[in-house]
Parts: C-alpha cells; sequence; structure tokens
C-alpha cells in the first residue's frame, strides 16, 4: 500500500535521504529504526510532502503521489504524527481534533462527528477533560494524545508515529504504548513507527527498516531479521 523507490531529499543542498526503498503492506507494522540523525524523520517528511523529492518516487494506494501537496495526502489517508507533537497552540484540544476530522474522506461521512468523537475520548478519555483548554499549556503526554487522536479521526489508511513516546512520563507512556498496541490488533490501517527503544519495537514491528547515513542499510520481516541481528545493525 506504500512503496518508497530510490527516494533521494536534500535540505539545502545537504544530501540528506540516499536511495530509500522499502514497502508497507496494507495493516502491517514497520517500525523504522536507526542513531539519532540517520534521517527517519526526514523520511516521514517526504512521506506527508513537507520535504520534497529530488529523485525517487514515492507510491500510495496504486497512486504516484510524489509530487502531491501535503493536505491532499492526508486526505487520501497519511496521517502523521510527527516528532515533538507540533499540535497548533492557539487552538483549543477540540478545535485541533477538528483539523482531523476534517480531513476524513467523504466516503467515510457514515461516521458521525459525534462517533468518530467518541472513539478518541474512549482511547484518551483524559482530552473529555480539557476539550476547551488551547493545545500550547498542555503537557507533553496531553499533546501527544491529542496528536494521535486528531490523526485517527482523518480515519487513516497509514498512520506515521514519530517517537510517540519520547519525553513523556512513564504512566502515559504505557498507555500510549498499549493504544498503538490496539492499533494494530484492529487492522484498521497501516502503521509507520520510529521507535528507539528496541523492545517495544520488538513487541509491535512485523517488519523492520533500519537506517545508517540516510540510507537503508536492513529491513526484512521480524521473522528474518531477529532482535538480536537489529540489535546489531544498531550498533555498528
Ligand atoms: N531542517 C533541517 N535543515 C537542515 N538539516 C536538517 C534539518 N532537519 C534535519 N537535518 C539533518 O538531516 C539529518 C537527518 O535528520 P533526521 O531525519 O531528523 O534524523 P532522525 O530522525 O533519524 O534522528 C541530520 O543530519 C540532521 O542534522
Ligand atoms: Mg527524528
Amino acid at each position: 500500500m506504500l512503496k518508497l523507490e530510490d527516494v533521494n531529499a536534500y535540505y539545502g543542498e545537504s544530501h540528506i535521504l540516499r536511495n530509500v526503498s522499502f514497502t508497507i503492506e496494507p495493516g502491517q507494522v514497520v517500525c523504522l529504526m536507526g542513531r539519532n540523525g540517520v534521517g527517519k524523520t526526514t523520511t516521514l517528511k517526504t512521506l506527508t510532502g513537507l520535504l520534497p523529492v529530488r529523485s525517487g518516487k514515492i507510491i500510495f494506494n496504486g497512486k504516484d503521489i510524489t509530487n502531491e501537496k501535503t493536505d491532499r495526502r492526508a486526505q487520501e489517508g497519511l496521517a502523521y504524527v510527527p516528532q515533538g507533537r507540533e499540535i497548533i497552540p492557539h487552538l483549543t484540544v477540540r478545535e485541533n481534533l477538528l483539523l482531523g476530522y476534517w480531513n476524513r474522506p467523504k466516503l467515510s461521512s457514515d461516521v458521525s462527528e459525534k462517533e468518530a468523537f467518541d472513539e478518541v475520548f474512549k482511547l484518551f478519555p483524559k482530552l473529555t477533560q480539557i476539550l476547551n483548554r488551547p493545545g500550547g499549556v498542555l503537557s507533553g503526554g496531553e499533546q501527544q494524545q491529542l496528536a494521535i487522536g486528531r490523526a485517527i479521526l482523518s480515519s487513516p489508511k497509514l498512520l506515521l508515529l514519530d517517537e510517540p513516546t519520547e519525553g513523556i512520563q512513564p504512566s502515559i507512556v504505557d498507555h500510549i504504548e498499549d493504544v498503538i498496541i490496539g492499533f494494530k490488533a484492529s487492522r484498521r490501517f497501516a502503521i509507520l513507527l520510529v521507535e528507539q527503544g528496541l523492545h517495544f519495537a520488538a513487541r509491535l514491528a512485523e517488519k523492520y527498516v533500519i537506517m545508517a547515513k540516510g540510507a537503508v542499510m536492513a529491513s526484512g520481516k521480524s521473522d528474518e531479521l531477529s532482535a538480536e541481528m537489529v540489535k546489531l545493525h544498531l550498533t555498528v
């Protein structure tokens, strides 16, 4: 359902992504791994259209989206939870959630706004208590729950999660991990997860893509690529 073909991307003249290729099947959970600075976030930015691709192709649901605008990609089912959340600080929690709902494809409008919101509130009950608060005053954990809730409201086909538990208090980390495990069980959408924690990655991923210096250095199904091998690749 997603295919990257020899994607090259630059920040200015710095060549960051080098012939990045990998695929994701419908409903699959893929973990994108690698040390800090190897290009994981940059890879997600090329997928969402926030960073242009210099050469190569991105195919999503059989369609070439390489040059499509960010909002079009969102409407076609690509949802993004960026590293550091990036929720809109002056909008309330409810307004931030609405932004996700408005990206829902027309076809799924059989679900009412109330039903769609209720699903998110079931996952993250805390949000119901802070609906009228501006996003900017929330704690890191609350912001992350809001960012994931907003992504889910768009009814994605592929959810991009960039280090969703980074810098969040441990009690909320467990809750967020449980929610992601629930997403996997539901198989409603595929997940591309950037994750530093090997333990959580090993528990969740059906496939690994391991990057080094802007390139994919190994990829494969979890049973072909044992946790030990992943560890080895990450430490070289
Ligand atoms: N906005 C930017 N402008 C210039 N260089 C950047 C920018 N963002 C990231 N980089 C550089 O691109 C490389 C990859 O960064 P990134 O994709 O954020 O890595 P990761 O997410 O794997 O930690 C790093 O060398 C980083 O310094
Ligand atoms: Mg990153």
